[in-house]
């Protein structure tokens, strides 16, 4: 590394000894960083965003290494912070971490109730950006980091946009890693309370390749019973229905459907956006309805879709479109974290009279 990365990285790690506020890469979306040990910088995050106290973090944790190499010492690595392992959850970390998973246990009773809302549980994740895991490294310590956005707010993947998120409100250190390859945040699970894994939040590592790796079954939320009901949950910010919204009104159609969806907003007649596949590259069933109304070609892929969901929200919100229309993403587990994001940047995006059904 040059040495000018080098002088940043050492600012980086004694900004956050000094209780201060990093924002950083990862493989999913960048985070706001500080010191999970220490009360008030944990603070300074809950204020920066605009997120409600009660809202837990997840404590992100550098990667074990015995002479560079990874020697998958979980165990020593989770204990300060959690209760205890189970040996699915050993299983899944030596499967997925490093990576965009992250795990729910209960905590440790040294962890600090304010990173986790007050509840007996910690979220904890090993990212997988080389970046990420030299801070974490050098830090020598647990580092909490919600995305790098405010409260609701479409999530930032590359440091122009934690920069654009935060200009004028805080003076922030910000790593620029580069653009995030993931795209969309971590797949939850809840490990805490059962034997049972339970999706709490859908990502681009799916409950199929769970199960092909670890032969772990993953349990939807709705699908466990009566003992573990939805509201006995931990609550999971990102399962608001109204978030990762920008400020342009986003709707999805379905196939061949663009008018329909368009007659929603009778009011509006020109500069929408629409989404198309790449793999269909036209519109050709629906006729254009408007002049102004101009396509925005969507990867095929949902992986790429991923990749670049975000940066089309904030590309598009930019552009002073009247309204978005994307197509509703096709079924299938790997899509389920792009349709979540979708669903939920519709609910919230646009004027708040403006209703919809969401999931
Ligand atoms: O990919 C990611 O996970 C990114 C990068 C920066 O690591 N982080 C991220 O953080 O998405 P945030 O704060 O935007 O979302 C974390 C989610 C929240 O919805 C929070 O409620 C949930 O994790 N969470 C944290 N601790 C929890 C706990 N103890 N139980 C249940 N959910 C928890
Ligand atoms: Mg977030």
């Amino acid at each position: 590394m040059p040495t000018d990365s080098s002088v940043v990285m050492e600012q980086a790690v004694q900004t956050l000894h000094n209780g201060g506020l990093v924002a950083f890469p990862t493989e999913t979306v960048y985070g706001l960083g500080a010191d999970a040990r220490n009360p008030e910088a944990i603070h300074k995050i809950f204020t920066a965003k605009g997120r409600p106290s009660n809202h837990p973090l997840i404590v992100h944790l550098a990667a074990p290494t015995q002479s560079g190499t990874a020697n998958k010492d979980w165990t020593s690595l989770l204990a300060p912070w959690v209760r205890d392992l189970s040996d699915d959850a050993l299983k899944l970390m030596n499967a997925f971490w490093p990576g965009p998973l992250t795990l729910v246990f209960k905590k440790d009773k040294s962890v600090l109730h304010e990173l986790t809302g007050g509840q007996d549980t910690v979220a904890i994740r090993v990212p997988a950006h080389p970046m990420a895991q030299e801070l974490l490294r050098k830090f020598n310590g647990g580092v909490v980091a919600p995305s790098a956005n405010r409260f609701g707010k479409v999530s930032p993947t590359s440091a122009a946009d934690v920069r654009s998120e935060f200009e004028g409100i805080l003076d922030l250190m910000i790593l620029d890693g580069g653009d995030c390859e993931v795209g969309i945040e971590s797949t939850i699970l809840d490990l805490s309370s059962s034997d049972q894994a339970i999706l709490l939040r859908p990502g681009m590592i799916t409950p199929s390749e769970i199960f092909t790796k670890t032969g772990i079954k993953v349990w939807l939320p709705n699908e466990v019973g009566s003992a573990k009901d939805a509201s006995s949950l931990p609550r999971v910010s990102g399962s608001l229905r109204a978030h990762y919204a920008p400020t342009t009104p986003l709707r999805l159609y379905s196939p061949g459907r663009v008018l329909d969806a368009l007659s929603e907003f009778p009011d509006i007649k020109s500069r929408v956006a629409v989404g198309v596949w790449e793999s269909e590259s036209s519109l050709s069933e629906d006729g254009h309805p408007s002049a102004h109304f101009e396509e925005v070609l969507i990867p095929s892929d949902s992986a790429a879709f991923a990749n670049r969901l975000y940066r089309l929200l904030r590309d598009l919100d930019q552009q002073a479109w009247d309204l978005i229309l994307f197509p509703e993403p096709p079924a299938g587990q790997e899509w389920d974290g792009v349709r979540d994001r979708l669903q939920r940047a519709c609910f919230g995006s646009g004027p708040s009279s403006i209703s919809h059904a969401s999931n």
